[in-house]
């Protein structure tokens, strides 16, 4: 008998109705295997905000730093909007978490099924055979996170706001690592996305890239392509990317970008890794859909699950080595979705989704 110990941080809108239904997939799927769920649910985001006073309350790291995982839903919104900027869900809740845990590695897989081609804003000749290429995003540098982070007035009453892009050799490194054992179990394939026409960041990144595939995987093929080329090509062929591996920034452009050509945000999971390792060995990270809280639909029970229950097998793949169980949640997914045709598009709020219905008939191919 094994136990999952992991925290369930829903957050906020749409973002407990797909936890729900996810945590009853994940049960469906582990039950037989003999495997105990032990979560813990804590408040993060809007929600925190309301009953604790802060995103990020204190008792839940704590719950966080007590268990192996995390399963994040999606937080933030307008009923927290008129807050100051520093206050918000995201800026208070989410970077301050993937930061306490080291999450650097973020995995976005965009997936599109051969069979659901129209889906996606792409002509169908454009990917006769749907869409598998992975985003391999830096989460823990870069503009985000660098200093000095400002806003100033200045003696002649205008005002200047600075953000600063930071990264060390080491932080390109490991990404570069994580880039690469996802490049062997695929294609064999990266191509590593910068600005390295205008950006020190990127000619250090560039250099970084060309240097480490060298000497670490010189089997792997390594291009790069500049980021707004690549933003270009992606809209233009995305098959042509196997693994892309990128900064904090370009990586959350271009993975929205990728969610889109793949026909739903709704269907977009992730992966974000730590430095850490949590009791069997395996990776701390953390799981969350990539496709936000959908406040236009919140309530309706019409949300697509799918990105939040994909997201709770990325965590039993990687955080508890359960790689069997997480195919099986995936193979259920791709039957369901094929057979009601229920892509959806929480994106765009199209209302071809019940959520329940949906997890009911994941259950079932399981
Ligand atoms: C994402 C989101 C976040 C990011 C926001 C909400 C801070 O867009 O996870 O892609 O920019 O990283
Ligand atoms: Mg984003």
């Amino acid at each position: 008998m094994k136990t999952l110990k992991f925290a369930v941080l829903p957050g906020d809108y749409i973002g407990p109705e797909v936890m729900t239904v996810a945590l009853d997939v994940l049960k469906a799927a582990t039950e037989p295997a003999g495997i105990v769920l032990d979560y813990t649910e804590a408040d993060v985001g809007g929600i925190a905000i309301d009953n604790h006073g802060v995103a990020l309350p204190d008792s839940t790291i704590k719950i966080c730093e007590d268990a192996d995982a995390i399963l994040f839903g999606s937080i933030g919104g307008p009923k927290w909007e008129n807050l100051p900027p520093k206050e918000q869900p995201e800026r208070a809740a989410l970077l301050p978490i993937r930061k306490h845990f080291n999450l650097f590695a973020n995995l976005r897989p965009g997936l599109l099924f051969k069979e659901l081609t129209d889906a996606s804003p792409l002509k169908t000749e454009r990917i006769p055979n749907g869409i598998d290429i992975v985003c391999v995003r830096e989460l823990t540098g870069g503009i985000y996170f660098g200093q000095p982070k400002s806003t100033t007035i200045l003696e002649d009453g205008d005002i200047e706001a600075i953000d600063t892009m930071v990264y060390k050799k080491s932080e390109i490194e490991r990404i570069l690592e994580v880039a690469i054992a996802s490049a062997k179990a695929r294609s064999g394939k990266i191509c590593s996305v910068d600005k390295a026409n205008v950006l020190e960041t990127s000619v250090l990144w560039r250099k970084t890239a060309t240097e480490y595939v060298a000497k670490h995987a010189p089997e792997l093929e390594l291009s790069h392509m500049y980021v707004d080329n690549a933003a270009m090509q992606m809209a233009r062929d995305p098959n042509q990317f196997d693994v892309i591996v990128t900064e904090n920034m370009f990586g959350d452009i271009i993975s929205d970008e990728m969610g889109i050509v793949c026909g739903s945000l709704g269907m977009l999971s992730s992966a974000s890794l730590g430095t850490g390792k949590n009791q069997y060995g395996n990776p701390f990270g953390l799981y969350e859909p990539s496709g936000g809280t959908a406040p236009d639909i919140a309530g309706k029970g019409i949300a697509n699950p799918c990105a939040q229950i994909l997201s709770a097998a990325l965590m039993l793949r990687y955080s508890f080595g359960l790689n069997d169980i997480a195919q099986k949640i995936e193979a259920a997914v791709k039957e369901a979705v094929m057979d009601g045709n229920r892509t959806g598009d929480i994106a765009f709020g199209q209302k071809s989704i019940e959520t329940k219905a949906m997890a009911q008939a994941i259950t079932e191919r399981l």
